[in-house]
């Protein structure tokens, strides 16, 4: 019997093509003993009708729960597409001996440099003059200086994988860089030139500050008002990480009596915004709809690792970059293993 593979609908646009272009599916074509096609689901929960039979699903946005494993007869593996499982209840899969993975090496480069594709177009002021060529303002640009990078100070919050990879894409750019991070290896950031420091010492030196961390009850509005108070009025803020973690409206606040020079946005506390929220209104903020790192690398990347986790699995190997890496013990996943 082949090892089944089920891809979630949503990776389909309209026409029945893959929206994201190349993930890599050539690869599920070529390998030997594997079967797939697209589940019958675009949003939503998913039933347990649709995953059984399946060896092994590959997910988008539709949320795996405890209704959905009631199907999992041969279920051993959700890939999910991407770094954010929020929509898996992995506590459900671990009981159910279901190995959850993700995909870090797919995000890690087009996310970092996201991160620094805002980072530059807050800097150079893309955004406003890109407004005085339309609107024939040509003359007002003396009215836009930027703020040049050499010798400024890039503060990153979290230094994990897309912190570092901000890091050493930013290395050539003469930036002193710091960076806040409980959990981070001194030596590593050491070795990578980067000075690990407070949070209040890295908001009160950084020029940018970029948030990379995870979203976790400790991070949770983590720049809220008063922190926000502490950073320089010259400093601009980026946020690729979670909308959560920065307080929106004491952001909003800040920008709008220009206590800091400016933000970016790719990442909001409610996703999509409310049309009516001030800070739509405000034109010292750079906003990108929670997509700035969507490129054909990002989709290929992601879209091979979870392949590959499906492929591993199918062939006995433990696959990369579990959540929940106690499922691969369980004696149900074990038994499955067994039986293939
Ligand atoms: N915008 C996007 O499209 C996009 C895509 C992928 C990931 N992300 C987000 O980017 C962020 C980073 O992802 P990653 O893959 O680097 O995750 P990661 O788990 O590798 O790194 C997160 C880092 O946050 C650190 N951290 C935890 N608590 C902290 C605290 N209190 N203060 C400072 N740092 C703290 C951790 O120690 C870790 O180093 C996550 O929030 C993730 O959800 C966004």
């Amino acid at each position: 019997m082949p090892f089944r593979i089920g891809l979630t609908r949503d990776f389909l646009d309209p026409d029945g093509k893959v929206g994201w272009g190349d993930i890599g599916l050539a690869a599920l074509d070529e390998a030997d003993g594997v079967a797939w096609d697209f589940i019958d689901v675009v949003s939503g929960d998913i039933p347990p009708e649709a995953v059984r039979g399946y060896d092994a699903l590959i997910v988008l946005t539709p949320r795996v729960t405890e209704d959905t494993l009631k199907g999992a007869d041969r279920l051993a593996l959700v890939a999910r597409f991407g770094v954010g499982y929020d929509n898996v209840d992995v506590e459900t899969c671990t009981r159910h001996g279901v190995v959850v993975t993700i995909t870090p090496d797919g995000v890690r480069v087009p996310v970092a440099v996201s991160a620094l594709t805002l980072l530059l177009a807050a800097a150079h002021r893309l955004r406003e003059k890109d407004a005085l060529v339309r609107t024939g303002r040509w003359e007002d640009k003396l009215a836009y200086m930027g703020t040049g990078l050499t010798g400024r100070a890039l503060g990153l919050v979290g230094w994990g994988n897309i912190g570092r990879e901000v890091s050493r894409v930013c290395a050539p750019l003469g930036l002193r860089q710091l960076a806040a991070d409980p959990f981070a290896d001194r030596d590593a950031a050491e070795a990578a030139g980067v000075t690990l420091v407070e949070l209040d010492t890295l908001l009160a030196e950084a020029d940018f500050v970029v948030v990379t961390c995870a979203l976790t009850p400790q991070t949770r509005h983590l720049l809220n008002a008063s922190r926000l108070a502490t950073m320089k009025p010259s400093a601009f803020l980026v946020n690729v990480a979670r909308g959560p973690i920065v307080d929106q409206a004491a952001l909003t606040e800040a920008l709008t009596a220009r206590r800091i020079a400016g933000a970016a946005l790719d990442v909001f506390e409610v996703e999509p915004p409310d049309p009516a929220d001030p800070l739509l209104a405000l034109d010292n903020v750079l906003l990108t709809p929670h997509a700035v790192a969507w490129t054909d690398e990002l989709a290929l990347g992601n879209g091979r690792g979870a392949i590959q986790a499906a492929l591993d699995v199918a062939a006995g190997r433990a696959p990369a970059h579990p959540v929940n890496p106690a499922a691969l013990d369980h004696p149900l996943f074990l038994s499955r293993k067994a039986s293939r």
